[in-house]
């Protein structure tokens, strides 16, 4: 029989294991040759010591979380698990803000990991500790500290430098404390230093995806298509929603996908004109469009995927000449896109104003307004690590950008919401539309949906 002390300390281990830790899994990561090729590219471009702090598990209290890494630390490292620091030096490739000789000595990189906890991995599984065997070739990092010396290595840096670079709070960060947890603590542990954002560099590399970057977020699009796929071969009035999506959530899972890149959205109806719609609860009617702006997350890299369909597999007129105003401001903001033109802004040649323009002149609501109205969000945004990936506003698109092309008209009035969202990489002449193969057309998508009630799915 199970004792009381025993089952209060068996409970307080579990206590200890979930406040400690969450799950975390492996993912499919990049060779760590790109991980070391970015922070020595990062190292180039500052002037000091930068301080970058992975999640430590803590950042969500849900049961449900699931541990992925703070999206700029993983960009650096490759590393998913908590409670990591990476510091890097300056390579002296600008003007060192303290004298070189002084900050010549020591490792350029380390990796500061905190120890294993044998007690911990019972419940959570192994992580990589500092004192492995074989750590330098696991993470790709020459030095890997315990993160109990941290501190120190920051004291001897802090007499070298007048700063630190590190990850600052942005404006839209408020009630995100990972930036301001972590920045707070470095200026009350070393008050002598200022502090400097690391983001914009970071952020700019981002930008530019990797060949082996490609790969990953190659197969989140992949999934992510699949999943559309077969969600228009089952949708059919009397379904629910959430049935929709569970569907494709089950075909990301099965493909590998660790997780959602966004909360699903699958609006029938009136619901369709909801831009963030997260209810995903009602029942699909005859006559409904339904709209699906659902994409998984795989190895962090997330895709970001709409398609709209008619519930009953036969676009109505009103809907048919809502869909291809919609169809013709993605296609002729696609077909502008090269190096050199710029995403956002209602500039001359901007890709949202090519889109806006061809909206705001075909067609009208009831009332006799032409439908720019109705437009009422960007035309994209950068994909990544985050699918709501850094972009610099107003940047020049560039070969190896990976950008969404999302025109839509939302007209509540008439329950009525149209959005085709694509994921394109910018190439050295033009693009490639990355999620082509997910039906578009008013044809292709009546053809699929008649096949598949046909063979009776
Ligand atoms: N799924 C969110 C967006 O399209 O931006
Ligand atoms: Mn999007
Ligand atoms: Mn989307």
């Amino acid at each position: 029989m199970i004792s009381r002390t025993w089952m209060a300390r068996a409970f307080l281990v579990v206590a200890v294991a979930v406040l400690c830790f969450g799950v975390a899994y492996p993912r499919e990561r990049e060779p760590n040759g790109s991980y070391a090729e970015r922070r020595a590219r990062l190292r180039a471009q500052v002037d000091a010591p930068v301080v970058i702090f992975g999640f430590t598990g803590k950042e969500d209290a849900s049961p449900s979380y699931i541990f992925g890494q703070e999206e700029s630390f993983y960009y650096l490292t490759g590393h998913n698990e908590e409670g990591a620091v990476l510091v890097l030096l300056p390579n002296g490739g600008l003007k060192p803000a303290a004298p070189p000789e002084k900050s010549d000595s020591g490792p350029k990189e380390i990796l500061f990991l905190p120890p294993r906890n044998k007690l911990v991995e019972r419940w959570n599984g192994p992580r990589l500790g500092p004192d492995d065997p074989g750590i330098a070739e696991k993470t790709g990092f020459a030095v890997v500290e315990p993160y109990a010396r941290l501190k120190d290595e920051l004291e001897r840096l802090a007499k070298d430098y007048i700063y630190f670079y590190t990850l600052l709070p942005g404006q839209n960060e408020a009630g995100y404390p990972h930036r301001a947890t972590w920045s707070n603590w470095l200026r009350q542990n070393f008050p002598m230093m200022n502090l400097r954002d690391v983001s914009p560099p970071i952020n700019a590399m981002r930008q530019i995806k990797s060949p082996s970057e490609m790969v990953v977020l190659g197969r989140a699009i992949e999934l992510s298509a699949d999943a559309h796929l077969e969600a228009m071969k089952m949708i059919r009035p009397g379904l629910f929603e959430y049935e929709v999506a569970a569907r494709m959530e089950y075909v990301h899972k099965r493909g590998g996908a660790e997780r959602e890149g966004y909360a699903p959205i699958v609006g029938a109806g009136f619901n369709s004109t909801l831009l963030h719609y997260n209810g995903v609860r009602a029942q699909i009617q005859d006559g409904d469009l339904v709209l699906m702006d659902v994409a998984c997350e795989y190895g962090g890299y997330s895709a970001d995927i709409t398609r709209t369909v008619p519930a009953n597999g036969k676009f109505t007129p009103r809907q048919r000449e809502i869909y291809e105003i919609v169809l013709a401001a993605a296609d002729a903001a696609i077909a502008a896109i090269k190096p050199g033109v710029t995403l956002g802004g209602n500039t001359p040649g901007s890709l949202q104003k090519i889109a806006y323009d061809i909206i705001d002149s075909r067609g009208k609501d009831k009332e006799g307004h032409s439908l720019g109205r109705y437009f009422i969000h960007g035309l994209g945004h950068h994909i990544g690590l985050n699918v709501h990936d850094p972009g610099v506003p107003g940047r020049a698109l560039e070969p190896g950008m990976v950008i969404t092309v999302e025109p839509g008209i939302y007209i509540p009035g008439e329950n009525l919401g149209v959005r085709i969202e694509d994921d394109v990489l910018v190439t050295e002449t033009g693009y490639k539309v990355l999620s082509a193969r997910v039906p578009r057309t008013v044809e292709e998508i009546e053809k699929l949906m008649a096949e598949a009630k046909k063979k009776g799915n």
